[in-house]
């Protein structure tokens, strides 16, 4: 994942959109730093709120750029306070700059492309003029999008970082999901429902959950079902989406999660949990407490438990691709499956 924003030595990159932050985390008041493998992005809002991502390392002494500050939508490095511009990186600013002396266009920071759809923030691999040109006629796929059906309901989202690889997060995610995250008042099952399925983008597995509860111990063995919990991974985006539904199949609870490598062989996730009135109508009484004292029914566990991790016997994750297989590099092959082929809508392409 770390190739992801490096160029190549032969100056090529590879082309992938990464989900990289929640839309609403990034705002015109403090630059947020995170991270797609070792290299450090810092992202804020201009002051028309589009989104402005650059490196996260100042060009002049190399003080990271999230520790400044946002004026008049541009951002002002912590240390000297030169301020570059979001869109290309450009210093416009240099205190103590005589009248006469002029900022030389070298002056800038590395800056990225970043696309805002579904609530996330994704970046496309490419920085340099020409790769902007091939960039813009792509937009991300449809992946992370809300089910329409959840319209309406009541939200949360957040952040974690795990000390573990995307691949091991995502292949957990398939395995054991009890293992990172635990939704209010489910017992999460090891009873399959079917065979993992296998569409365009995704893995599906659908599994039984019953509410805790209720659960007797051979139940939590084998499940008998009164919920189903679908699991969806899209490998090649480095997501996932987890829906809990009732036996009819009608969704109780939605959950995004943009899984992305981090600095020191970290992950981190950026979440969204969408919970339906349905939920709270059936869960047991302590979670329908919670959920009305504003609580998310959804707990992403950011401590995995490393010896029942290693226990995880290979089950359905062993239907995903290798990850380098996913790879795309646009200058040694084209391939357009690999990408969303709607072009952008005008105001979309006014975002990029
Ligand atoms: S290190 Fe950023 S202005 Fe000097």
């Amino acid at each position: 994942m770390s190739a992801l924003l490096h160029k190549n030595k032969d100056k090529r990159d590879i082309l992938m959109w990464v989900p990289v932050a929640i839309s609403d985390h990034v705002t015109a008041d403090k630059p947020l730093g995170v991270s797609v493998g070792d290299q450090g992005l810092v992202l804020f809002r201009d002051k028309s709120s589009r989104i402005c991502v650059l490196e996260d390392r100042c060009p002049h002494r190399r003080v990271p750029l999230s520790l400044g500050k946002i004026i008049d939508g541009n951002l002002r490095c912590a240390y000297h306070g030169w301020t570059f511009e979001g869109h290309g990186g450009q210093c416009v600013k240099i205190p103590n700059l005589a009248a006469s002396e002029r900022l030389s266009p070298k002056l800038r920071a590395d800056a990225f492309i970043p696309y805002e759809k579904n609530g996330f923030v994704y970046l496309l691999t490419a920085s340099s003029s020409t790769e902007r040109d091939v960039s813009v006629k792509l937009t991300p796929p449809d992946l992370l999008i809300m089910n329409p059906d959840l319209a309406g309901a009541q939200q949360q989202s957040g952040r974690a970082v795990i000390s573990c690889s995307v691949d091991t997060y995502l292949r957990a995610l398939l395995d054991g999901p009890h293992l990172l995250l635990s939704l209010g008042g489910v017992c999460i099952t090891d009873f399959f429902l079917g065979d993992v399925m296998r569409k365009t983008h995704e893995l599906q597995l659908d599994r039984t959950a019953i509410w805790s509860h209720k659960a007797k111990p051979h139940e939590r063995k084998w499940g008998v079902s009164t919920l189903v919990m679908r699991t969806e991974v899209y490998q090649d985006q480095s997501s996932a989406r987890v829906q809990l539904l009732d036996v009819g199949e009608r969704p109780l609870v939605n959950i995004l999660l943009a899984v992305v490598a981090g600095k020191r062989n970290t992950v981190q996730i950026n979440w969204r949990c969408s919970w339906l009135k349905n939920y709270a109508a059936i869960a047991p009484w302590f979670v329908r407490w919670r959920i009305s004292g504003g609580h998310c029914p959804l707990q992403l566990n950011d401590k995995i438990d490393g010896s029942a991790l290693a226990d995880l016997l290979p089950g359905p994750s062993v239907h995903l691709l290798k990850n380098d297989s996913l790879k795309v590099d646009v200058h040694k092959k084209k391939e357009p499956k690999r990408v969303c082929s709607t072009p952008p809508t005008a105001t979309e392409e006014s975002r990029i």
